[in-house]
């Protein structure tokens, strides 16, 4: 069976696998939250960055992008994406809307808020300081929260944290 993916991070911009299909989605019950260490892209163990996650909360939704994948690949495609979100997420299960009359079974990856790396919500200025400092193999996270803040605009989506958070890192390094 083909598989949908949804992404609403880094897969949105980079997804770096095949897919027969893209589409604009959206998951209901859950928000974006910079609230997840990265200690192997974004930053590094002893200096890790903030990346998103989804957390739960039910009157809330998330805007993004799903993939479907090829059944013959999709069992690779995993294996892939397990090793390069290793660091805390693990795969769920999720409906997957594309319009209110039009919703698929589909997977996700979360990093829950008992895995090792979680950070949890901090101050606004604090999680500015940490975006503006770290860097990791993958790059800056700067650059990470400017990506994912690009790639929203381009689906319209609206996203209150990241682009409050978007304006502040931007507003500091003008300084
Ligand atoms: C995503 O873009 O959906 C994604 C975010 C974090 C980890 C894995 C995938």
């Amino acid at each position: 069976m083909n598989v949908w993916v949804f992404a609403y991070g880094s897969l949105i911009w980079r997804p770096d696998f095949k897919f027969l299909e893209r589409r604009q989605a959206r998951v209901r019950g859950w928000q974006r939250r910079f609230w997840q260490g990265s200690h192997d892209h974004r930053g590094v163990p002893k200096q890790p960055g903030r990346v998103v996650t989804l957390v739960p909360e039910s009157s809330a939704h998330c805007d993004g992008m799903a993939y479907l994948l090829e059944s013959e690949v999709a069992h690779r495609t995993f294996e892939v994406l397990d090793h390069r979100e290793k660091n805390g997420y693990e795969r769920v299960a999720v409906c997957v809307e594309f319009s209110s009359t039009e919703q698929v079974d589909g997977i996700m990856y979360i990093a829950p808020t008992d895995n090792h790396a979680f950070l949890g919500p901090a101050p606004l200025d604090d999680m500015v300081a940490q975006i503006r400092t770290c860097e990791g193999p993958s790059g800056k996270n700067v650059d990470y929260l400017f990506e994912l803040a690009d790639a929203l605009r381009a689906l319209d989506a609206d996203d209150s944290h990241v682009f409050e958070l978007e304006a502040a890192v931007r507003t500091g390094l003008e300084k």
